[in-house]
């Protein structure tokens, strides 16, 4: 065993209490008490999420912004409500700024196909990092391969930490777009958005944030950020699957032609012309996520209730005691050292695959994700093929991270 060094817990944070809203957390796999660590995958659901969207099923569902009845009204201004949560927790000037999607991935391919399609041209530079999830890549490629775009990819250090002086030197005349992730989902490298936002902007290039890891381990403000777009997914932060969001300035969004033709995103149509909605709707065709959208509104409610300073705090406790126990264990190395790191701790283990340590865990009860996570630029520049990933969401505890590390020692032992 190697020496571990020691960490203080956080005491005052009512982690049962907590838990005891999540009712699959109570639950058993294989015969094991659940230890649920995959929360970056997709996170657990309060029962403030599943009884709003049970509710909106059984007392308030209708098509929104279709029916000139009681319901459609209603679900349409809950649905509207929910926009408006979602406005106040990102700090957007307008609630008009708020499209919903299914997931952030669509948010990208929106910007894509949208934004990128009518303002980048055959030459013009969009910058990546080495640490982009595949939604944050390959959009980018089928732009490239539609309309010539260059993609340029800004270099990581040994220790997954965005290099910012190899991200100065990408920026040029012909950049036009930083296209870039908030949180990595496999290190948690915390990237410095705004720094990176401040010289995009210098550099007279617009930026997209991916927050798909960062909005349920801290407070984002867009605003302060001066971020261009901001994409995320509901079902990390506590909420329902299938409902997403992308921020955009006004500015930006209203000149922007649509994504999705369809009903709602238009205020007249004929065969020979349609004109088209102003925004959200513009983006927004077809019948929404009506009850994942409303229900999105109680997620967010939850975590700004408990607030980020103490998820953060309860969070950043679980990340430094399971650095100290994982880096306990032989043979295994943690990928992402980060200071400050959110959400993740991936590691490999000697030549025991990753699938093989998560199978092996899986049976002791205890989920993690294995493989490439969708990032496999990223694991050829760490040079593995894939890693096992424990991630923490607001309700894991010391306890689960000692199951964990035992579980990890019972492949050690298996493998030696
Ligand atoms: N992007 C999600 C993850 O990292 C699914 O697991």
């Amino acid at each position: 065993m190697k020496a571990a060094r020691q960490h203080t817990p956080v005491v005052s944070y009512d982690v049962a209490k907590l838990r005891a809203e999540f009712p699959i957390l109570a639950r058993s796999v294989h015969g094991k008490k659940l230890v649920y660590l995959d929360s970056a995958a997709s996170a657990q659901k309060p029962r403030a999420v599943i009884d709003c969207e049970r509710q909106v099923y059984e007392e308030e569902y209708a098509n929104v912004h279709r029916g000139p009845h009681f319901l459609s009204e209603w679900a349409s201004d809950r649905f509207e409500a929910a926009r408006a949560t979602v406005r106040k927790f990102l700090n957007a000037a307008d609630a008009r700024e708020i499209i919903f999607t299914r997931n952030a991935t669509e948010s990208i391919n929106l910007v894509a196909a949208t934004w990128g399609r009518r303002f980048l041209k055959a030459g013009d530079e969009v910058v990546l990092s080495e640490m982009e999830h595949h939604s944050n890549i390959v959009p980018w490629q089928m732009l490239r391969d539609a309309i010539g775009i260059e993609i340029k990819v800004a270099p990581i250090t040994d220790d997954g930490e965005l290099s910012l002086d190899g991200f100065d030197r990408l920026l040029g005349p012909r950049t036009k777009l930083v296209a870039i992730t908030h949180v990595s989902n496999v290190l948690g490298t915390v990237v410095p958005v705004a720094e990176v936002i401040r010289r995009a902007h210098a550099a007279g290039a617009k930026v997209l944030i991916d927050g798909c890891q960062a909005v349920m381990h801290r407070a984002v403000d867009v605003r302060a950020l001066g971020c261009d777009f901001y994409a995320f997914s509901g079902h990390k932060l506590y909420g329902p699957s299938g409902i997403g969001v992308l921020y955009g300035r006004s500015e930006l969004l209203e000149a922007m032609p649509p994504y999705m033709g369809g009903g709602g995103m238009i205020s007249s149509v004929s065969f020979a012309h349609t004109e088209y909605a102003g925004i959200p709707q513009r983006f927004e065709a077809g019948t929404p996520a009506i009850a994942q959208a409303i229900a999105l509104a109680p997620a967010i409610e939850f975590v700004l209730e408990l607030g980020f300073e103490a998820i953060q705090a309860h969070e950043r406790d679980l990340i430094a005691y399971a650095t100290q126990r994982l880096s306990a264990i032989d043979g295994l190395t943690i990928h992402g050292t980060a200071p400050g790191k959110d959400g993740v701790v991936s590691f490999t283990l000697g030549h025991a695959h990753a699938h093989d340590i998560a199978t092996i865990l899986d049976r002791a009860g205890i989920a993690i994700r294995a493989g490439h996570h969708c990032a496999m630029p990223l694991m050829h520049r760490l040079g593995v093929a894939a890693t096992a990933r424990a991630s923490f969401g607001l309700y894991n505890t010391r306890v689960e991270v000692d199951a964990l590390a035992e579980g990890i020692e019972a492949v050690r032992r298996i493998f030696a």
